[in-house]
């Protein structure tokens, strides 16, 4: 499922970068863009990522 729309990020590269070692929305955001157009994925990004997070 793409989370990102205008950065075209899936929640599936989201899950492969906490698999490398990204914790945070900033740093999410600095590597792979996400949040940074229209910023509408933001929550759900948020969601996946703390997901991610808690599956590790
Ligand atoms: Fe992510 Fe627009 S959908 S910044």
């Amino acid at each position: 499922m793409i989370v990102c729309v205008c950065n075209n990020i899936s929640d599936r590269e989201i899950r492969q970068a906490v698999d490398l070692g990204i914790s945070s929305m900033p740093e999410l955001r600095r590597d792979l863009g996400v949040g940074t157009c229209c910023g509408k994925c933001v929550s759900c990004a948020r969601e996946t990522l703390h997901e991610a997070l808690e599956a590790k």
